[in-house]
């Protein structure tokens, strides 16, 4: 707890409350600290029961729902991030924004109960790469007595998360290379959406981290774009469109023949220029996942586009 209490002060550096710099404010003859780049502030959005207006695009099946949607609507009392902070998800559509983490959050539920596992009170639950809580935010609205963390590598997100969403969530900041600050066999369920899609060279390192936070038993709830995907993409498509915009290096050129062709490799990465940590596109074949990521965990199920255009793999320790 120590660590995370260290590592939550770190996330509060960078929180919306920071007061300005204290221009002209510094002691006499005390050198002027340099300027550092500040952070925009959030602007946020009011919560989910102001916006959601009209037949969203995100599809809901009705049988999902535990209870009415406009049930949903009036538990999530939390402020909405701005598409700025959102990682690209439903720009301008933020009832779309957030249908879509309800739809995560209730099939994340399904799936688990498909398999027999049902998340009662006092589940540990770590949202992995959770961002500003697209998903984390339904879990804490509309669950009781669950132990929720949450990390990401962006702090920025991590900030959010600890300023914006319910004061439970034990959220901190982590590192690119792969540790948490948890001990080991903690948590009954790891989830992480779009996150080993943007893993490179640490993935192995992740895998294995994932596998050493779970208990015996637990399931990880993990997206790829896999090469179902692949062979998918073609010019319209978000994702073909958004990799031919980008600067890559190292990856093959994005050309409507690479993707009518087989995956070359069980794992391809398209890598940005000047990327940072997480900025990578990564596509995994079933293959790849059953061969490698079957070291580390049993693989139990795969759901076809189970997020999005996003494949779901459930792996359990
Ligand atoms: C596409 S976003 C998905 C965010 C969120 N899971 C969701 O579904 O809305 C990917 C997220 O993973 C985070 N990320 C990438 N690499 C990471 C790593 N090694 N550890 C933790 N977070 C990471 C990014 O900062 C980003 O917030």
């Amino acid at each position: 707890m120590k660590v995370l209490a260290a590592l939550g002060r770190v996330a509060r550096r960078f929180s919306a409350e920071r007061p300005a710099d204290h221009g002209g404010q510094e002691a006499e003859g005390s050198p002027r600290p340099e300027r550092q780049h500040q952070p925009p502030p959030f602007q946020n959005l009011p919560p989910i029961a102001d916006l959601a207006r009209g037949q969203g695009f995100v599809v809901l099946d009705e049988s999902w729902l535990e209870r009415s949607l406009a049930d949903y609507i009036r538990e999530d009392t939390w402020a909405l991030p701005s598409p700025a902070d959102r990682e690209g998800y439903a720009p301008g559509r933020d009832y779309d924004y957030w249908l879509s983490g309800l739809k995560d959050y209730l099939a994340v539920k399904r799936l688990l109960r498909r398999h027999g596992v049902s998340l009662d009170a006092g589940t540990r639950i770590l949202d992995f790469g959770c961002a500003s809580g697209r998903v984390l935010r339904h879990f804490d609205a509309h669950e009781k007595g669950h132990a929720l963390w949450a990390c990401d590598v962006n702090p920025r997100h991590v900030s959010w998360v600890s300023s914006f969403l319910g004061p439970s969530i034990r959220v901190f900041p982590n590192a690119a290379s792969p540790s948490l600050p948890v001990e080991d066999d903690h948590f009954a369920l790891v989830y992480a959406f779009s996150v080993f899609t943007h893993i490179d060279e640490w993935e192995l390192g992740w895998l294995a981290e994932v596998r050493r936070v779970l208990k015996p038993g637990g399931l990880a709830y993990l997206t790829i774009l896999s090469d179902r995907t692949w062979r998918s993409q073609k010019p319209g498509c978000d994702l073909y469109d958004q990799l031919f915009r980008k600067s890559l290096v190292g990856g093959p050129p994005i050309t409507p023949e690479l993707f009518a062709r087989e995956m070359p490799a069980g794992k391809v990465v398209f890598a940005l220029e000047n990327a940072r940590a997480g900025e990578a596109t990564l596509f995994h074949s079933l293959q790849h996942v059953r061969d490698v990521w079957g070291r580390f965990f049993e693989v139990v199920e795969v759901v076809p586009e189970g997020h999005d255009y996003q494949d779901v793999v459930l792996l359990r320790k």
